[in-house]
């Protein structure tokens, strides 16, 4: 059994234009059954609060959506003790109203990806509920957190494998299935944090009007990035905000996620 002190309880994995977070941070190099996460992993204290920042795309971006090492970045997380994860992520949006610096914190998401390591149970019986996959308390904390961005509360996220953008007909049947937001990004990260027994909450930047809903060009990688970049000083204020808000002792489902469950092998 790991005695040490858990060098961190939150973590957050930063999406595209968001390859750093935390001032002083110490670095740590770790290593897991599925591989090495997508970088090095920083932590520091916000307020107190010991924080865990992993760039989900690697620092240069090397690992495009379909290729990122979501079961090792995962299992990081919580071999270095974090508990609660907080995921920012650029977005398209699905609705006109939900246009390029709105914020939305989703409360659904459809899978639309295909072929990804979604789980970490290869073996044995192992059913993780997931009808809210979004940890409520979490939700909570980063709804309040950014109440000087005015985020949406609630929505439902739609997954596609990428890593190109949808066509306009994938884009207006995602409206029409009841999506808020399209990204390449929020699976299979939010289930297997699940599937660790760790709180997951994901804050969406709309960086685009997806193809479905703006008649003109189709969304560009160039249009994402700007809106990402124009917004990450804002996106940060939220997310330093948020840690704090976050409770200290958890006591939501997440955390009893696989409570009665006879698992194949000891998590970290
Ligand atoms: N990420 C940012 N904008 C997106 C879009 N329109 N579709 C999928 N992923 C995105």
């Amino acid at each position: 059994m790991n005695e040490r002190p858990p060098e961190a309880e939150i973590g957050v994995i930063g999406g595209s234009g968001l390859y750093a977070l935390l001032d002083g941070a110490t670095e740590h190099q770790v290593s897991t059954p599925y591989g090495e996460p997508s970088d090095p992993i920083t932590v520091a204290d916000v307020g107190g609060r010991r924080v865990a920042f992993l760039p989900r795309h690697g620092r240069d971006h090397r690992f495009p959506p379909h290729k990122i090492p979501y079961r090792a970045n995962l299992w990081a997380l919580r071999s270095l003790g974090v508990r609660q994860i907080i995921a920012p992520c650029a977005v398209g949006g699905l609705r006109p109203e939900l246009g390029p610096g709105t914020f939305v914190v989703p409360d659904q998401l459809i899978d639309r990806t295909s072929g990804r390591e979604q789980t970490f149970y290869d073996s044995g019986a192992v059913h993780v509920s997931f009808a809210d996959p979004y940890c409520p308390d979490g939700r909570r904390a980063v709804l309040a957190a950014g109440e000087t961005v005015s985020p949406v509360d609630g929505g439902t996220m739609i997954v596609v494998e990428g890593p190109r953008f949808s066509t306009r007909a994938e884009s207006r049947w995602f409206t029409s299935i009841g999506g808020a937001i399209v990204n390449m990004t929020g699976h299979p990260e939010a289930v297997l944090a699940r599937e660790l027994a760790l709180c997951y909450t994901a804050i969406a930047l709309v960086t685009d009007l997806d193809a479905g809903v703006e008649g003109d060009h189709g969304v560009t990688q160039e249009e994402v990035f700007k809106v990402f970049a124009d917004n990450t000083a804002k996106l940060r204020d939220v997310l330093l905000d948020a840690v704090g808000r976050l409770p200290a002792e958890r006591t939501c489902s997440c955390r009893t996620a696989l409570d009665g469950i006879k698992l194949p092998f000891d998590l970290p």
